[in-house]
């Protein structure tokens, strides 16, 4: 069902969720793994290689597939922060939209096969029943949904038109590396170190956290899977926790943390993913976030006091 026997081109491969990816595809998949990032140190390490190249650059992007012979693509590259989108939106537009559109090209170009691309939970929008299917209306309320649908729509086109198979994933919020993510569990957790007040906007609002690591397995499972092909599929835990409940967490962790509540800017809309085409088309069912984000919450606390120790010895003794 899910077939890596050919070299797999990773775009945005050195980012938060491709490098993971990147990382457990290559302990796994026997072809080669070929990472296409602005930010890439150009090296081959194993069956990884990597070139450092600008998705803009399309004679070097071809050259890359081309040489490397790529069959099965997934796309990392975009803009993922809501309110970076919002501060920039012609820049959202460039790497939500437009690098999609010289991906897909580049696929025609090549005859690549497989597209699995990362969509976003912020394609629904302002919901009125939390939990949700891949069947209701899309309708974000913000531009960064609204150019990842943009790009779902870009990614069909080129299904449609040309063949191209395309697995598009629905990726609700992610946790699991304190230092790549900019989420709201690792944004508490930074304030609790510092010992400054954690400020909630509402906090009654549901979100679906899901790992990073069951975030990577969807992937990876999607890569060449034909039960996968033309499909929209949520990638979430499936539980809905609210701010407050996050907040609450912290605190079990770091309890002199202070946490001080504003009104909220955005409205209290919930949402949280139903993963039964997760479970049934990718076979992944994720960690529950009521045990995962605990211990994401207590293994980091004791990872930054011992870095923090750590810096304090070498600047005492030097
Ligand atoms: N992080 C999340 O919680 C989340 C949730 C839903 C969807 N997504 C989507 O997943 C994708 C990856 O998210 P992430 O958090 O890993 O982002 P990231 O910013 O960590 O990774 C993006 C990568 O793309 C690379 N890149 C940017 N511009 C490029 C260019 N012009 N040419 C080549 N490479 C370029 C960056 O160097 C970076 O390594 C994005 O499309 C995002 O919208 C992320």
């Amino acid at each position: 069902m899910n077939d890596m026997s050919e070299n797999i081109f990773v775009a945005g491969g050195a980012g938060f969720i491709g490098s993971n990816i990147v990382k457990t595809l290559a302990k796994t998949a026997k072809p080669r793994i070929v990472v296409y990032d602005v930010n890439a140190k150009e090296k081959r390490n194993g069956n990884v290689v990597s070139f450092q190249g600008d998705v803009f650059d399309s004679e070097r992007l071809l050259a890359v597939m081309r040489k490397e012979e790529v069959s099965k693509v997934v796309d990392m590259i975009g803009l993922a922060s809501i309110p970076a989108c919002r501060k920039d939106p012609a820049k959202s537009f460039q790497l939500n939209v437009a690098s999609v559109q010289n991906v897909l090209e580049a696929m025609r170009l090549t005859d690549a096969e497989h597209l699995v691309f990362p969509s976003t939970a912020a394609v629904y929008g302002d919901v009125t029943d939390p939990k949700v299917n891949e069947d209701i209306e899309a309708k974000p309320t913000t531009i960064y949904g609204w150019h990842k649908l943009a790009a779902e729509s870009l990614i069909n086109g080129y299904a449609k038109d040309y063949g191209i198979d395309a697995t598009i994933l629905r990726v609700f919020n992610v946790y699991g590396d304190f230092l790549l993510e900019q989420g709201v569990i690792s944004a508490f957790v930074r304030m609790a170190l510092k010992g400054t007040p954690l400020t909630i906007y509402g906090g009654g609002q549901l979100r679906d956290f899901v790992h990073l690591n069951d975030v990577v397995d969807a992937f990876i499972n999607s890569i060449g899977n034909t039960s996968a092909f033309q499909k929209v599929i949520n990638v979430g835990s499936g539980v809905g926790l609210s701010i407050n409940n996050i907040g609450k967490m912290v605190l079990e962790s770091f309890p002199n943390t202070e946490i001080v509540y504003e009104p909220t800017q955005n409205g209290e809309y919930g949402i949280y993913a139903d993963v039964s085409e997760m479970q049934s088309l990718l076979g992944c069912k994720a960690l529950d976030p009521r045990v995962g984000v605990r211990v994401f919450i207590e293994k980091t606390k004791r990872e930054q006091q011992r870095a923090i120790k750590a810096s304090t010895r070498v600047a005492i003794s030097g």
